[in-house]
C-alpha cells in the first residue's frame, strides 16, 4: 500500500509526508521543485528515520505519473502540486489553469489508467468567496473571486463527476483555511525566501528583521478591532486531518464516495491580535502601520468545523500560541530557509 504524494516536497506537502511515514505508510513523492527543495525531503526522512523516496516530476506528464504509480505499485494519491497564490493568479491565469486544473485532470488521467481510485484533494476556503454567513459551513455557496480559488473548484467538480460517473471511486476534498506554523522540531516549515503575500511569514520577516514593518491591511472592516479576521490552522493539525481523511477513504459507501470538509480551527483572530500572539511567541517588537485595505480581502472568515468533526473524527489541537512559537522556532533556526539547498537534485 504505497500512496503517491505529489508536491510532497512543499511546505504542507512535507509535513504531510512525515505524517504519513510516522503512521506507517510506505510513500512515494512526487515534485516538480518549482517552488520546493529535497532538503525538506532529507529532513524528513531524518525525522521519520527512513529516506523518502522522490520522484522529480510534473503532474502535467501524463505518461511519467502513470509509470510512477504502476512502478511503485501506488493504490492511492494525495494531490498536493499546485500554484497557491491569489494575487498571483489574477496577473497570470493561464498558468493557474494549467497547472492546477490540467495538472490534476492529468494525474486523474494516469490514475484512471493504473487502476488507482482513492485520492485526498487539497483544495481550500477560497472556493466559497466572500462568507455570506459565519462559520462558513461545506454548504456554503461557491463563488471563488479569483482564479486561484475558481481552478480548486473546478478540480473538486471533476472530481465529483469521476465520482458519480464510477462508484468504485473515492474522494476526500479538504478545504483549506489558513495554514501556518512549522513541525516542532525546526527541521521542516515554510520556506521564507519564497515571495509571499502571507501574513504569518511577513510576521516572522519582521521580527527577524528581514522586513522594517508590517503592513496592516484596514482596520475598518466589521470585525472586534477592525482588522481582517482569519481561521489559522496549525500545519500539523491540518496534516493529520489528511490522515483522517485518508483513513475515511475505506469508510466509504459506494453510494456517497466523494466527501468535502473544511479544515480550520473554527476560531478566527484578528491581524492585530496575531501581531500581539507573534510579539509573546518572538519576544520582538513588531511595528506596523495601518494601510488601505487590499483588494479582494474580506472582513472576516472562519470555518464551520462540525463536519470535520462528523466524518473524519478530527479536531484540530494547537492554539495559537503553538502556531506562532513553532513558526518563531523554524524561522530561527533556519534563517535562510532551505538556503543553499534549494532544488539540489
Ligand atoms: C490567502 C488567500 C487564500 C489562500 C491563503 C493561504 C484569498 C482572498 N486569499 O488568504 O486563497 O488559501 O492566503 O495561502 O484568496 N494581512 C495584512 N498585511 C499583510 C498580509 C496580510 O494585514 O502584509 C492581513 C490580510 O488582509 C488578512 C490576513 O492578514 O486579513 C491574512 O492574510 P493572508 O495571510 O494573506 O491570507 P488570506 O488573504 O486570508
Amino acid at each position: 500500500m504505497t500512496i503517491l504524494v505529489t508536491g510532497g516536497a512543499g511546505y504542507i506537502g512535507s509535513h504531510c509526508s512525515l505524517t504519513f511515514l510516522e503512521a506507517g505508510h510506505d510513500i512515494v513523492v512526487l515534485d516538480n521543485l518549482e517552488n520546493s527543495s529535497t532538503e525538506s525531503l532529507a529532513r524528513v526522512g531524518a525525522l521519520a528515520g527512513r529516506s523518502v523516496t522522490f520522484e522529480k516530476a510534473d503532474v502535467r506528464d501524463t505518461d511519467r505519473v502513470e509509470r510512477i504509480l504502476r512502478t511503485y505499485n501506488c493504490t492511492a494519491v494525495i494531490h498536493f502540486a499546485g500554484l497557491k497564490v491569489m494575487g498571483d493568479s489574477l496577473n497570470h491565469p493561464l498558468a493557474y489553469y494549467d497547472t492546477n486544473v490540467a495538472g490534476s485532470l492529468s494525474l486523474l488521467s494516469a490514475m484512471s489508467r493504473s487502476g488507482i481510485r482513492e485520492i485526498i484533494f487539497s483544495s481550500t476556503a477560497a472556493v466559497y468567496g466572500e462568507p455570506r454567513q459565519l462559520p462558513v459551513p461545506e454548504a456554503h455557496p461557491r463563488q471563488p473571486e479569483n482564479p486561484y480559488g475558481r481552478s480548486k473548484l473546478i478540480v473538486e467538480e471533476i472530481i465529483r463527476d469521476l465520482c458519480q460517473s464510477d462508484s468504485s471511486w473515492r474522494a476526500g476534498i479538504l478545504r483549506y483555511f489558513n495554514p501556518v506554523g512549522a513541525h516542532a522540531s525546526g527541521l521542516i516549515g515554510e520556506n521564507p525566501l519564497t515571495p509571499t503575500n502571507n501574513l504569518m511569514p511577513l510576521l516572522s520577516a519582521v521580527a527577524g528583521g528581514r522586513a522594517e514593518k508590517l503592513k496592516v491591511f484596514g482596520n475598518d472592516y466589521d470585525t472586534p478591532d477592525g482588522t481582517g479576521v482569519r481561521d489559522y490552522i496549525h500545519v500539523v493539525d491540518l496534516v493529520e486531518g489528511h490522515l483522517r481523511a485518508y483513513e475515511a477513504l475505506f469508510g466509504l459507501e459506494h453510494s456517497d464516495n466523494c466527501f468535502a470538509v473544511n479544515l480550520g480551527t473554527g476560531t478566527g483572530y484578528s491581524v492585530l491580535q496575531m501581531v500581539k500572539a507573534f510579539e509573546r511567541a518572538s519576544n520582538k517588537q513588531i511595528p506596523y502601520e495601518i494601510v488601505g485595505r487590499r483588494l479582494g480581502d474580506v472582513a472576516a472568515c472562519y470555518a464551520d468545523t462540525v463536519a470535520a468533526e462528523q466524518t473524519l473524527g478530527w479536531k484540530a489541537r494547537f492554539g495559537l500560541e503553538d502556531m506562532c512559537a513553532d513558526t518563531w522556532n523554524w524561522v530561527c533556526k533556519n534563517p535562510r530557509g532551505y538556503g543553499g539547498h534549494k532544488n539540489a537534485s
